[in-house]
């Protein structure tokens, strides 16, 4: 049989990226999509060759049928309880009733299983979703990438190219901090999603590097040596969260607030991915880090 490969989210950043990858591939690409969805992102999907379904997402007879035929669901769907734990058990309780053999959760994070509960609101829903999984029997992969390597452009104060300053927690400075592109996130997903032999989890970076690294590349790539700043302990980074989040309760219902961000920073430094998965396909090219500063 032909493998054809069901994507959620695939109107989103990461979604479409891994829409390009499976059809550069020659897959058979189905995406299921709102009613209501951006019809620029929908005529992208089209050009490429992808079959498009719109449904709703709560009809679980119009997700069981997207599903007949599927050897892999694919979701890249963002958002928080309503979608991490309620439409993602939707989808997986469809493919799973459509006998699909393998589900890609959208986890696409660092390792959120080494990360203590409490300290990433996100990484916890993820956790949360992952208990659901695994007391099914469908086979499922998670991808940890690390983070995202454009927040290297954005002026975080891991790499404040404005301010010329590069941050570091405890006694961190020369800690690896685990970094993917998107398109090598997506190029990697695509192949996961063809490999039925794929395990539970599988951890990539790009690149990984340490804030005293970042000092090195500043001087080399922006032409100044950009300032190291101990932004105080761990231990006072977490506090500071945790205050963050309490003061901040509409933050609740936004995906990115800013303590959020703030505890995506911490588990950065808290999270690091040791042995990597790059190496398990042949023919991907990993981006470095100065393409991406
Ligand atoms: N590791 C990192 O640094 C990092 C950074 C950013 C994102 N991520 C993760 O990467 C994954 C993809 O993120 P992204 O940035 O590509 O997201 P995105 O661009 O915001 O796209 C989100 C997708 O989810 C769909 N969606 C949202 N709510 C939905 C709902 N209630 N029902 C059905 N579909 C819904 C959207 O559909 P519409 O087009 O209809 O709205 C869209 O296709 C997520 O897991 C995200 O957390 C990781």
């Amino acid at each position: 049989m032909e493998n054809l490969i069901l994507v959620a989210g695939a109107t989103g950043n990461l979604g479409q990226k891994i829409c390009r990858e499976l059809i550069k591939r020659n897959v058979n690409v189905r995406a299921i999509v709102r009613e209501n969805g951006n019809a620029e992102n929908l005529g992208v999907l089209e050009k490429m060759g992808v079959e498009i379904l719109k449904l709703d997402f709560s009809n679980q007879q119009q997700l069981i049928s997207a599903c007949t035929g599927v050897s892999c669901v694919v979701s890249a769907l963002a958002g928080l309880r309503d979608v991490i734990i309620d439409v993602q058990t939707e989808l997986l309780d469809a493919a799973i009733a459509a006998g699909v053999q393998h589900f890609i959760p959208s986890d696409f994070s660092s390792d959120f299983t080494a990360m203590p509960e409490g300290e990433n609101r996100n990484f916890d829903l993820r956790k949360e979703f992952m208990e659901k999984i695994d007391s099914s029997r469908i086979m499922a992969t998670s991808i940890f990438n690390g983070c995202f390597a454009d927040i290297l452009r954005y002026n975080t104060p891991l790499f404040n190219v404005r301010d010329q300053t590069i941050a570091y927690f405890g006694d961190k400075a020369d800690w690896k901090i685990d970094f993917t592109t998107m398109d090598d996130t997506a190029a990697f997903t695509a192949l996961v999603a063809l490999d039925d032999k794929a395990p539970r989890s599988l951890k990539i970076a790009s690149f990984s590097v340490s804030p005293n690294d970042l000092v090195q590349i500043s001087e080399q790539s922006k032409g100044s040596r950009f300032k190291l700043v101990k932004m105080g302990t761990m231990e006072e980074f977490s506090a500071t969260n945790k205050l963050l989040r309490a003061a901040d309760p509409a933050g609740e219902n936004t995906l990115y607030p800013k303590w959020q961000q703030a505890q995506y920073l911490y588990s950065m430094f808290f999270v690091h991915h040791g042995t990597l998965a790059n190496d398990r396909y042949e023919g991907l090219q990993w981006s470095v880090v100065t393409e991406n500063i």
